[in-house]
This record gives structure tokens, C-alpha cells and sequence, in this order.
């Protein structure tokens, strides 16, 4: 009974005048207690949570919950509990005491409905009351599918808070949400029940002894890391989570979610984040944490599927039919595999690829991050000196070749301090492994004392309320926020498929293209079949009497991409200087990605940007046309910053007033630089509704004749408008209509039967004097 054992152990501590002295009594609860997870970490944490307190004040009882009824569950828990190891610290006799201690703490407990709950609730206040106990907390385990939750959450608000002087902690397991919408509505969910310092969300990656000093280790060696911390000195990051072990068995979950949300967006983001956010100041103010986690997640740059790769192993698609039900014609488009990479937009690590990268059914497991530093040295003999050797800091989470977690630097980099002196130590004796491409003796390597499970370390944070090693409501939305764009973007793509194991050979290998990223070999065989897009070719022919380039829309994107470089050199050998108006809009987006990765071969020293059309906001704002020539081109290319040509549209701080006369401006600009106001290429898109550049059906063009640059009204929001005139376009040596994606098909055919002009199409007017007009067409835009 638990009455009786918590009388016997109850006394803890003696207080100065010998007396003892309670720290009140906690109870845990573990709905789902007779779980997977349960059975394979948490009853086990709480035994040594409770090996690690007992005597020290506290008193305890322990409740596994489920849908079963006593009689059923009892004996499940039993075999559970049966089971717990010693933990190493205790001797055989201690252990077999405290065990048998725990045993008697520890209870199953019917939890479905909410009378259960309140059951529960009564029968802690009535053995507490009867003891005279005071109650210090209660802390809830949720070891139970994320769609349970809500419900869940309620119960425990409606019917199990403990009196006002003790704590209410309730522990929730990710998934937390599927995207970025389900994660606002989860956590809106549960807000309405619990307060957000009532809840901890565990990332067990963050109760990895080697990832919760990521952040000591950093503060221990800040005076020799600080100089070298940088893009100046980093060449790369990589952030690795290798596995053997494949889906089966678990494919109700995973096919939902799939590698990314499994154990990027969660494991390998905290992961980056704590190597590269902002030292705190003070590593046990939660606050500061947080705060400096947010910043660093918002300064990455946005990530599409331009910056991964996917794959899913072979025997993937059956497990699915066979654990699904589906029929054999049923394909997932689940990863199973994910290598992306990611860049950081601020000064210190700007340019610095972090590689992130996950997979099932690899050849090894392992997990590690590692920052890979330049060389500067040129080993003109025996380049098997140390000096001579890569240099690089391992956070070595375990497995692989190592097979015990542990911080390794290269001996060229420096002797580090030890992250903590008490349960930490020097490795000095090395076994004859190759870690990472080094012989283990030319690492500095320490590692923890004692090996501890994640799941045993946050279960004590938990108990002491130790809220930085957890996940919080603003940390995850921001999490998601960045990771859900690339989930939308892949959702539509075939992953490589890949045979698993060692036979993967260099399948799965990818690299950089600038800040994008490919897989390095062709894939042999691709089981799922791509379909349509497996035909490349790029089609010429005549589109309203002028002339036409189509393909699918990469391969039209690169054309494209290579027209132009073609048309810039010749300008530059013409005339020293290349002219190029960039328009708005979605369709040029690809296209600016591909010039970005043209960044070694494109003259851009000698190339001046201008825009077509320009929305009346600031250029700092996400709407703002200049800002995505920006974000997409522009910040990554060597371009002289006077070559460079925004459209004015925010003067005298105000925005496209007519007396600030922001066009006159843009046309003397023009005419200063561009021989006869002609560019030498100028880009353009094509709206559903007919428009180019910022003309628009109803735009007025009384004054079009002698002006180059005009304010319009867009129907769309932001209405008003910047836009080069049709005389100005009619100008140019060479015009480009770059039209992209099935919504547009049906206007591709409105324009094929119009011949001429039309009112109603602003576009038909675009007819160059005695430049060309070429239309780039996509397939999808083209057939529909
Ligand atoms: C879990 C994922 O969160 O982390 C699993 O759901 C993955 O798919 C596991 O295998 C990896 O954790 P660890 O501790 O084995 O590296």
C-alpha cells in the first residue's frame, strides 16, 4: 500500500536541530505507462529519479496510466517494472532495496474518462490528507499519440491540479504538429488548459549528454574559440543523424511524417541552434536561452527544394501497402532521406554551408556534428604532420566508430578546457579507429563519466523545473516556421530511391551548386517513375509571330539563364556594360536562383540591374520586388553596389507620391546610364489577367509616348505601382516573356488566338521597335 511505504520513506532530511524535514511529496503519473516508450525509457528514469532522491526530502508515488482496466493493466505494468536495471551508481543490495521501494511507490491506475481522472485526483488528495503530506507537485508523463493531447490536457485542467502552493508539470512527447498550422493549433489547444510554464516539451536529443553541453563548452573555451567561431574560419558544419534501423513497424506514424519532421526539424535544428546562436551571457537563465534560440532561428535564410535532396529505401513503398492497406499501385512520396543545406543570414557565418542530413536504412549508425575549419597551412613536406591534418570540433552524440559520446578537437586546433570537471573526463587512451577521417590520437577528446540515457537526464530537468533543456511554444513555431516552406515544396517531389545498407554505395551523396544543393551521381534506376518529366527536352517554335522556347520548367529556367548570359557578353563586348530590367512577380523567382549559381561565370561586374516595376512599399519589406532581386540574387553575387538600380518608390518618407516625382528620377537615371534609354535585355511576366510589368488593363497611358517610367494602380494589393512604360520597353534590344506553371495555360491559349493587340491584354502591346521578343513558355503553362 502506498500509505505504508510513503510513512517508511518519507523522511528525508534533518534540519539544523535535528528534526526532519519534508520537501513535500511529488506524484508522477504516466499516461500511456504501459507504452513502448514507457517500457523502454521512462519507468526506467523515474526509478533512477527516484534512486537519485530518495532520502533527499522528497516523498513519492508513481502512477502508470492507460486505457485498460486495473485488472488488465496491473499485470502489464508489472512486467514493466520487473524489468528496471540498477542503476550503476547503487551497489546490489542498495539497488535491490530501493527497487523493491519503487515497486511498492508504483501503481497502475485506469485513466479513460474523465471520472478516472477525477478518481485519481481523490484517491492522492485522500492518502496525502490522511498522512498529514504536504504536496510539493504533480507531474504528468504523456507517453500517448499527439492527437490525444488536447483531451487529454483538459482532463488533467478539469479534475488533477494539485493545491495552489504546489507545481503542475506535464510532459508531451513531439510530434508537435505537422506544419507550422497544426503546431498554432496544437499549441492553442493546449494553452487553453495549461500554462506554458506548465508544460514541457521534450526534444530528447536535448538530454543527450554531449548536446547539453554544446552551450558549457562553447562558454569554457569562448577565448580560443571566439577568433575562429566565424565564416572567416569555418569551411562547413555538418550536422549527421545515421541510422541502420528502417521504418517498418511504424509506418502509421511515419509515413506522415517522414525524415524532415521526425528528426530535423526537432533533433538536428536544436542541435545547429545551440552550436551557432549567441552565447548567453548566463547559461542557466532560460530567458536568455530562448531568446537567443529565437534570433538565431530567424536570421536563416529561407530553405526550398532547391537546398535538399530526398530519398526513401526500396522496401519502403511495400511496408506502406502492407501496413497501410493500400493496393500495389500505391506510392508514397514519403522521405526516408533528407540532405539539405542550410545558410545563416548575418555577418559571422554568412556563406558557411551547414549540411544537415538524416536517413533509415543507411550503412552505419551514428549521429555527430561536426564544424570543419579552413586550412591555412601549404605542407611542403610530410604532410602527415599534425599541422598539416584537417581541423575540426566533433559533438560525437555516439555509435559509430567512436561508440561512446564524447567532444573531440583536433590537436592543430588547441587543448580545450574540460566542460565539467566532476563528471567529465580526458580520454587519453585511443583505440585504433578512424574518427571522421582522423586517427583518434590526434584528437583532444572528453567524455562524460558515466553514461547516461536522454531520457533519464530530462526526466530529473523535469523534477527540478530545469525549463532551458526543454522545447518551448515560441521555439517550436519558430522551428516550424522555417522548416515548413521546404515540407510544402517536397510534398509534390519523387525521393531518390535508394536499396539500403551498404549497397547505397555513392548513391545518396550530394553537394553544393553555390547555396543549393544535388545529388553528385545520376541515380541508375529510379523504381517510382518520374513520369512525364523524365522527357528533357527544350522545344523552339513561334508563339503570337515571334519565337518561342519551351521545356519543362528547369530545363526552360537554365535556357533561359544561359540566353541571357549570352546576350550580357555580347553586350559587353559591344559596348563595356550590360543592361538588365528584372520584373516582379512570381515567375522570375527560378530564374534569379539560377543566375545566383551562375555567380563564378556571369559578368556581373559589368552588368547593371534595374527593375521593371517596382510595389509602393519600403524595399526592407517582404512585398517589395527589390527586396526578393535581393534576397534571391543580388546579396549572393560580387555586383559593384553603383551598378545597382532600385526604383524609387520611397522618398521623402512617404511612398510613389506624385511631387516626390519618383519616375522622372528613374528616367533620368536610365537615360544617364543606358545608351538611348535601350536596355539590352529586359525580363518580363505575364499575370493571369493579362498584365505585364505594372500595366494593367486599365492603366493610362495618355503620356506613354514620351514617358519611360509612370506610377499605375494595380487591381491587386498593394495597389500602387511603379512600372516602366511600354515605350520603354519598346525600347529594348531584347525582351523576354517568361510565362510558368498550369494556372497560366489558360491564358497561353486566350493570347495564341488574339491576333495584334488587345486592350483587355496589356501584354499584346509589347512589340519591340527593332529589339526581339522571345517568349519562354513552360510546359505546364503551354499544354496544360
Ligand atoms: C526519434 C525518431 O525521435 O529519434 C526516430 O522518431 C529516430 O525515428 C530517433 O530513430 C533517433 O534517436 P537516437 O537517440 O537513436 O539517435
Amino acid at each position: 500500500c502506498i500509505c505504508i511505504t510513503i510513512k517508511n520513506y518519507y523522511w528525508g532530511h534533518t534540519d539544523n536541530h535535528g528534526a526532519k524535514k519534508s520537501l513535500g511529496h511529488v506524484t508522477v503519473v504516466i499516461v500511456g505507462g504501459t507504452g513502448d516508450l514507457a517500457r523502454k525509457y521512462l519507468w526506467q528514469g523515474f526509478f533512477q529519479l527516484y534512486a537519485d532522491q530518495v532520502g533527499k526530502g522528497h516523498t513519492f508515488s508513481f502512477y502508470g496510466g492507460a486505457l485498460s482496466t486495473t485488472e488488465k493493466g496491473t499485470p502489464l505494468l508489472f512486467d514493466i517494472l520487473k524489468e528496471l536495471a540498477c542503476p550503476a551508481e547503487l551497489s546490489v543490495e542498495r539497488c535491490a532495496l530501493v527497487k523493491d521501494q519503487f515497486l511498492h511507490l508504483s501503481k497502475y491506475h485506469q485513466l479513460k474518462t474523465t471520472e478516472d481522472y477525477e478518481n485519481l485526483s481523490q484517491q492522492i488528495k485522500q492518502q496525502l490528507g490522511q498522512e498529514g503530506i504536504i504536496e510539493a507537485g504533480r507531474l504528468f508523463y504523456l507517453s500517448v499519440p499527439a492527437f490525444a493531447y488536447a483531451d487529454i490536457a483538459e482532463k488533467i485542467n478539469n479534475t488533477c491540479r494539485p493545491p495552489s502552493e504546489a507545481w503542475l508539470r506535464v510532459v508531451l512527447e513531439k510530434p508537435f504538429g505537422h506544419n507550422l498550422y497544426s503546431a498554432q493549433a496544437l499549441d492553442k489547444k493546449l494553452s487553453g488548459q495549461l500554462k506554458e510554464e506548465e508544460m514541457y516539451r521534450i526534444d530528447h536529443y536535448l538530454g543527450k549528454q554531449v548536446v547539453s553541453k554544446i552551450l558549457p563548452f562553447r562558454k569554457e573555451n569562448k577565448k580560443l574559440l571566439d577568433p575562429i567561431w566565424n565564416k572567416h574560419h569555418i569551411e562547413r558544419i555538418e550536422i549527421v543523424l545515421k541510422e541502420t534501423l528502417d521504418a517498418k513497424g511504424r509506418i502509421q506514424f511515419y509515413d506522415q511524417y517522414g525524415v524532415i519532421r521526425d528528426v530535423l526539424q526537432n533533433h538536428l535544428t536544436e542541435v545547429m541552434t545551440l552550436m551557432l546562436m549567441n552565447l548567453p551571457a548566463n547559461l542557466s537563465n532560460s530567458e536568455e536561452i530562448l531568446q537567443n534560440k529565437l534570433n538565431f532561428l530567424a536570421s536563416l535564410q529561407h530553405v526550398d527544394n532547391s537546398n535538399a535532396v530526398v530519398g526513401q529505401y526500396q522496401a519502403y513503398n511495400g511496408e506502406v501497402q502492407e501496413e497501410l492497406n493500400k493496393t500495389k499501385d500505391y506510392f508514397s512520396l514519403t522521405p526516408t532521406f533528407a540532405g539539405v543545406v542550410i545558410h545563416v543570414d548575418n555577418a559571422q557565418y554568412e556563406g558557411i554551408p551547414i549540411f544537415m542530413t538524416s536517413g533509415k536504412a543507411l550503412d552505419e549508425r551514428v549521429s555527430y556534428a561536426r564544424v570543419l575549419f579552413k586550412s591555412n597551412v601549404f605542407c611542403v613536406q610530410d604532410p602527415n604532420n599534425v599541422q598539416c591534418k584537417s581541423k575540426q570540433i566533433i559533438f560525437y552524440l555516439g555509435h559509430g566508430t567512436l561508440q561512446y559520446p564524447a567532444i573531440l578537437l583536433s590537436k592543430n586546433l588547441f587543448k580545450p578546457e574540460l566542460v565539467s570537471s566532476g563528471d567529465w573526463k580526458e580520454v587519453t587512451e585511443y583505440k585504433d579507429v578512424n574518427v571522421l577521417g582522423l586517427p583518434l590520437s590526434d584528437y583532444y577528446i572528453q567524455s562524460p563519466v558515466t553514461p547516461r540515457e536522454a531520457y533519464c537526464e530530462l526526466i530529473s530537468h523535469v523534477f527540478f523545473g530545469r525549463k532551458d533543456s526543454f522545447i518551448s511554444a515560441e521555439g517550436l513555431l519558430a522551428s516550424w516556421e522555417f522548416w515548413t516552406p521546404l515540407l510544402e515544396g517536397l510534398s509534390r517531389v519523387f525521393p531518390r530511391v535508394y536499396p539500403g545498407g551498404v549497397d547505397n554505395g555513392n548513391l545518396l551523396n550530394f553537394q553544393l551548386k553555390g547555396h543549393q544543393v544535388a545529388f553528385s551521381h545520376e541515380a541508375v534506376v529510379n523504381v517510382i517513375n518520374p513520369g512525364a518529366e523524365d522527357n528533357f527536352q527544350v522545344m523552339q517554335g513561334k508563339y503570337r509571330s515571334s519565337e518561342m522556347v519551351s521545356a519543362w520548367a528547369q530545363e526552360l529556367v537554365e535556357r533561359l539563364a544561359s540566353d541571357l548570359l549570352l546576350a550580357a557578353e555580347e553586350a559587353i563586348r559591344e559596348e563595356g556594360q550590360f543592361h538588365l530590367a528584372l520584373s516582379g512577380g512570381s515567375s522570375p523567382v527560378a530564374l534569379l536562383r539560377a543566375l545566383a549559381l551562375n555567380l563564378y561565370t556571369f559578368p556581373w561586374r559589368n552588368t547593371h540591374i534595374w527593375q521593371v516595376d517596382e510595389r509602393c512599399v519600403p524595399h526592407t519589406e517582404s512585398g517589395s520586388n527589390f527586396r526578393s532581386i535581393h534576397d534571391l540574387l543580388l546579396q549572393h553575387i560580387r555586383i559593384p553596389y553603383f551598378n545597382i538600380h532600385p526604383m524609387p518608390v520611397h522618398l521623402t518618407q512617404r511612398l510613389c507620391v506624385e511631387e516626390d516625382g519618383g519616375p522622372t528620377l528613374y528616367e533620368k537615371e536610365i537615360k544617364k546610364h543606358v545608351n538611348g534609354s535601350s536596355f539590352h535585355y529586359i525580363l518580363l511576366g505575364v499575370g493571369q489577367d493579362g498584365h505585364t510589368a505594372s500595366l494593367f488593363q486599365d492603366t493610362k497611358l495618355e503620356n506613354d509616348e514620351e514617358n519611360l517610367v509612370i506610377l499605375t494602380e494595380s487591381p491587386n494589393k498593394p495597389h500602387q505601382r511603379m512600372s516602366l512604360t511600354f515605350t520603354a520597353i519598346n525600347r529594348a534590344r531584347r525582351v523576354g516573356v517568361l510565362i510558368m506553371g498550369k494556372s497560366k495555360h489558360e491564358l497561353v491559349s486566350q493570347l495564341s488566338r488574339i491576333k495584334g493587340e488587345s486592350s483587355k491584354y496589356p501584354i499584346t502591346k509589347v512589340q519591340p521597335k527593332s529589339g526581339t521578343l522571345i517568349w519562354y513558355i513552360d510546359y505546364d503553362a503551354l499544354l496544360g
